[in-house]
């Protein structure tokens, strides 16, 4: 017998870094992953937590994420927490490329994510659907136009978890993580779509 239970936690944060006082909220996202299956023996998995950092302080985004940027325009549907600030810097990151974005924010992404068949381990944050492509979290905008632009089979373009450094993830001072763009294809290969490393 198991139970799944969901959580999410806010957390306000006021914090004073170099005289300056920024105030934080923290999300944990619960999302597919921590969810905590308690079986008969108490065993706990939780898949990961991930946190969501807003400041209300300056958002500096890496400029290497603005470069190879084309003039097309496309319709992007963004699904969302309305407490999530790393979202609402990806959809900026988006913006930034000309997409035309539609942000809905929901109580509970989790639905779409199951909806749209967004695996466990691919999971981040939001989910978008853009030309019948579900792109999951902290994609960079340039390899979505590299993916719409040469038809193909592939479904779903993901950045699983939230990498530090990922568009929407690089506020000033971030860590740049190693991360991969995977693409599932309509009949669930995965492949590595694109691949950032030092930069
Ligand atoms: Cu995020
Ligand atoms: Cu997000």
């Amino acid at each position: 017998m198991s139970t799944i239970i969901d959580i999410t936690l806010n957390v306000n944060l006021k914090l004073q870094i170099n005289s300056k006082r920024i105030e934080t909220v923290l999300t944990l996202h619960p999302y597919n992953t921590p969810n905590l299956q308690v079986t008969s023996v108490v065993k706990i998995k939780v898949y990961g937590i991930f946190l969501c950092m807003i400041a209300t302080s300056s958002w500096a985004s890496n400029p290497l994420w603005l470069e190879g940027k084309t003039a097309e325009r496309y319709e992007i549907t963004v699904y969302r927490s309305a407490t999530c600030g790393c979202c609402k810097g990806w959809i900026n990151h988006l913006e930034d490329h000309d997409f035309v974005v539609k942000d809905v924010t929901v109580d509970d992404v989790n639905k779409f994510k199951q909806q749209f068949d967004v695996p466990t381990q691919a999971a981040s944050c939001h989910t978008a659907v853009v030309d019948g492509v579900v792109i999951e979290g902290h994609v960079p905008a340039q390899d979505i136009k590299r993916l719409l632009a040469d038809k193909r089979d592939v479904r779903l373009l993901t950045v699983p978890a939230m990498p530090s450094g990922t568009p929407g993830m690089d506020s000033a001072g971030a860590r740049k993580d190693d991360f991969r763009v995977y693409a599932i294809s309509t009949d669930n290969r995965v492949d590595v779509f694109q691949t950032y490393s030092d930069y």
